[in-house]
């Protein structure tokens, strides 16, 4: 057995986190003073996303040292500190490598900008007239992916900002650096990593325009990226860490290569297919509820799919650049606690390793911002233009970044009722949402019956039976249009979990509640006290035979 089939990955937001120093600004001290809260949920493993040295145009993923400690998150002291104490508390840390681009301000960007050539070898450089980029592609953040050197006479791609110049891999030499640098992080003595949009780092031999598209089919899982992700584990000697890739606009097929355990890639993926099902034609910026026969079908597609491939998947609902799963898929009014147990049980006993984004486990919203001025985030910032340039109103503008502002899931941590919601002394670089006088770790911990004790039953689960672990999975009532359930089996064992998505009592399709216990199966874990005649309101139902 692979041992992170049996883990628990829990993802910190450092500058969301907790603030140690009164600033407003999480820290690493922040992180060091809650871990007995995360030890007390369980978890196995934290991952932190960068708090290297870095402008923040893109919160810490335009990374300009890849081994320094941003002064604002902390030191190298208190690192050490945070994963002597995490390794204390029987927890690994998992560091967040930004390897498909650097900020501009990144001392190789600077010296290729300073005219030495083969630092302009490290970037993907293109001779171009002003007016005219090498391509039509489209930065992910809007607008061009190509920014003009006046000074060089040469165009640089970036598929995100234009302060994060995409590396080439293509150069052997960039691939040692990089390996150099998960060499100098294995040495301090964390546990994994994680790869930011790791399938993106190979790029075609050629630049075209693209007649279909924003020009991601020529990039996305590209022609040497499994190649590049086999030398680097090899090279660097990290294979037996746990590793995650994010996969943007990835396919079933790639990711059964960069996690099966044969190809020596990666421990386990992300994708996000599942979290596109209320984008209208497939523009997260167009609103539309989520389609839940669809996300069914997403689920039943990667679930089975990466099983009968031998693949992993990292399963999640939230992180730090999608909306609050409860106010999302589930309902964040009168049913938030049993809309989120639902959501948190959903994705915890499928296949695969669970992750859970800070304050999920206490079934944060999102932010409800009413103000263009109460936004940080450089995507947010720049969508709202396009928006309104587009010819939307202003308030149409703010209610489409009400629903799909990556800032709904970067408020601050809520500790407590009190002010800044127990984050900070100081007012935060971004403000939470006022319901954390009621929404709240120091409220959850009071109450027996809360998401946070929910989330330490599913988390028990897992390390308890191995059928949660490793069980099979197959999906079950498939034509239900309200209620994703799916099946679990080991050897006899069996374990069925059974969600109703939606507002209403639903009635399950192929066979009742009374018949699955007629099976012998019982109750064990569930939102409602006892088992129904149908799905009551978001109920989740858990059953077993043993
Ligand atoms: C994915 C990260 O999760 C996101 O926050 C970041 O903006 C992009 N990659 C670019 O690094």
């Amino acid at each position: 057995m692979a041992d992170f089939h049996n883990k628990v990955v829990y993802q910190i937001y450092p500058k969301s986190f907790k603030d140690a120093n009164g600033d407003g600004l999480g820290d690493l001290a922040g992180v060091i003073e809650k871990l007995d809260y995360l030890a007390e949920l369980g978890v196995d493993y934290l991952w932190l996303t960068p708090f290297f040295l870095s402008p923040q145009n893109d919160n810490g993923y335009d990374v300009a040292d890849y081994r320094r400690i941003d002064p604002d998150f902390g030191t190298m002291a208190e690192v050490e500190k945070l994963i002597d104490e995490a390794g204390k508390r029987g927890m690994g840390l998992m560091f967040d490598m930004v390897f498909n681009h650097t900020s501009t301000e990144h001392e190789w960007f600077q010296r290729a900008l300073a005219g030495e050539e083969k630092y302009q070898d490290y970037y993907i450089f293109r001779e171009g007239e002003p007016d005219q980029p090498p391509t039509n592609w489209v930065s992910k953040f809007g607008g061009p992916a190509w920014a003009y050197v006046p000074q060089l006479g040469k165009w640089y791609l970036h598929l995100f900002d234009k302060t994060q110049a995409d590396l080439n891999w293509e150069n052997p030499q960039v691939r040692r650096e990089l390996q150099e640098v998960l060499k100098f992080w294995k040495e301090k003595g964390i546990k994994g990593f994680r790869f930011d949009v790791v399938n993106l780092i190979s790029k075609p031999a050629e630049f075209a325009d693209d007649v279909e598209g924003d020009g991601r089919r020529f990039y996305t899982d590209g022609r040497h990226v499994h190649e590049f992700l086999q030398e680097m584990v090899r090279e660097s000697g990290i294979e037996g860490m746990v590793t995650v890739g994010e996969m943007s606009s990835t396919t079933l097929e790639n990711c059964i290569r960069y996690s099966c355990p044969q190809d020596k890639e990666l421990s386990m993926v992300f994708n996000f297919h599942h979290l596109k099902v209320d984008y209208k034609d497939g523009d997260k910026w167009q609103l539309m509820p989520p389609d839940i026969k669809s996300l069914k079908e997403l689920f039943a597609k990667w679930q089975e799919g990466m099983q009968a491939g031998q693949g992993w998947n990292a399963t999640f609902w939230c992180n730090h650049d999608q909306p609050r799963a409860v106010s999302r898929f589930g309902e964040d009014g009168a049913w938030r606690e049993k809309s989120a147990k639902m959501l948190g049980a959903c994705i915890h006993l499928m296949r695969g390793t669970p992750y859970i984004y800070q304050g999920e486990e206490i079934g944060m919203t999102n932010a409800g911002y009413a103000s263009i001025d109460q936004y940080r985030d450089v995507e947010s910032l720049n969508y709202y233009e396009i928006l309104c340039r587009e010819g939307k109103s202003s308030a149409e503008a703010l209610a489409i970044l009400a629903a799909r502002s990556r800032d709904n899931g970067r408020t601050p941590m809520q500790w407590s009722a009190e002010a800044y919601a127990g984050f900070s002394s100081h007012e935060p670089w971004l403000l939470p949402p006022d319901n954390y006088k009621k929404i709240n770790v120091a409220a959850a911990r009071q109450d027996q019956d809360s998401i946070f004790a929910f989330y330490q039953q599913l988390i028990r689960l897992r390390h308890e039976r191995e059928i949660v672990a490793e069980g099979k999975i197959s999906f079950l009532d498939r034509e239900n249009e309200d209620v994703i359930a799916y099946e679990r089996t080991l050897g006899a064992d069996r374990l069925v979990v059974l969600c109703n998505f939606c507002g209403r009592e639903v009635s399950l399709r192929e066979k009742s509640l009374q018949d699955y216990q007629a099976e012998g199966l019982h109750r064990v874990l569930g939102n409602y006290e006892d088992v129904g005649q149908a799905l009551r309101p978001y109920e989740v139902v858990v059953l077993a035979n043993s």
